[in-house]
């Protein structure tokens, strides 16, 4: 089947129905564009538990800040477009804005809880511009299963709670971070990293994998997100949104170390915020 591109609701609707009547799995990729192998890798997952993979593409005003990225954020239609196509997406769901948001619009979905702390203290309000929007996606397109990257690890467990509270019976399948060679995580931001930048980059992933080789030798839980903040400004970066460990189902703040726990950082470097995790379960060499 080629690539279709659907800009309305009401079409996505029309489009699917045949498909879903016809008892195949539906398999929803939600994206903002700017594609990189990180949001592939979500597709090509999407395609082999899906007999029908839809993508959007909708880069939401609703979940930037006032003073953030929005209309600096990388937008190249048609070459995601012909990823999507490669990849073997079989419908583009790319509404406008006023399709999705038509005057009066007035609902917000909040999400409790998980959403404090980490990118939501940092963010104030992103997090309930992410579950409206992907609550009107799942509205739309009604998937069997939907596919979020780990990069964005709380936006993740925010989403599940979402689907899990509202009943909404959609498989949320989170799939690992995807990295460059030297450990920076994929992200559509990265294209904003001046060269001087992206050396600094990858010691965000180096900073958390010492912190994580720190704590499995036993150096005490609550000292690391201060040594994690000092290690990040060392190695050049202009500020620190945070850096915690987190218990990873839970999002809970742990009281002592123990398994399945991540390491969260977010950090600025010049007008970049760069976002990061690792399980902090990982076994140092
Ligand atoms: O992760 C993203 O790209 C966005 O937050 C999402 C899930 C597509 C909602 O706009």
């Amino acid at each position: 089947m080629s690539l279709t591109v659907i800009r309305s609701a009401e079409g996505l609707r029309r489009a699917l129905a045949p498909h879903r009547d016809a008892g195949k799995l539906i398999g929803l990729v939600p994206t903002m564009g700017a594609l990189h192998d990180g949001h592939l890798s979500l597709v090509h997952r999407a395609s082999r538990d899906c007999g029908i993979v839809v993508a959007s593409l909708f880069v939401n005003p609703t979940q930037f800040g006032e003073n953030e990225d929005f209309d600096a954020y990388p937008r190249d239609e048609s070459r995601d477009l012909s990823l999507f196509d490669e990849y073997g997406v079989d419908f583009v769901y790319a509404p406008s804005v006023d399709e999705m948001y038509p005057d009066g619009f007035k609902i917000t979905i909040t999400v409790q809880g998980v959403t404090e702390g980490l990118c939501g203290a940092a963010r104030p309000g992103h997090f309930d511009g992410v579950t409206t929007v992907v609550s009107k996606l799942f509205a739309d397109c009604k998937p069997d299963a939907a596919y979020f990257g780990q990069k964005d690890y709380q936006q993740m467990k925010v989403i599940e709670r979402m689907v899990s509270d509202l009943d909404l019976n959609i498989r949320i399948v989170g799939l690992p971070v995807v990295r460059e060679r030297d450990g920076l995580a994929l992200s559509s931001r990265n294209a904003y990293l001046s060269a001087a930048h992206r050396r600094v980059a990858p010691s965000m992933f180096g900073t958390m994998r010492a912190v994580a080789e720190r704590l499995h030798s036993g150096i005490d839980l609550d000292a690391q997100s201060e040594w994690g903040q000092s290690a990040l400004l060392d190695a050049g970066f202009d500020r620190v949104d945070y850096f915690e460990v987190r218990d990873a189902a839970t999002m809970e703040k742990p009281r002592e170390f123990g398994p399945g726990m991540r390491i969260f950082a977010a950090a600025w470097l010049g007008q970049t915020r760069l976002i990061d995790n690792i399980s902090a379960d990982f076994e140092p060499e």
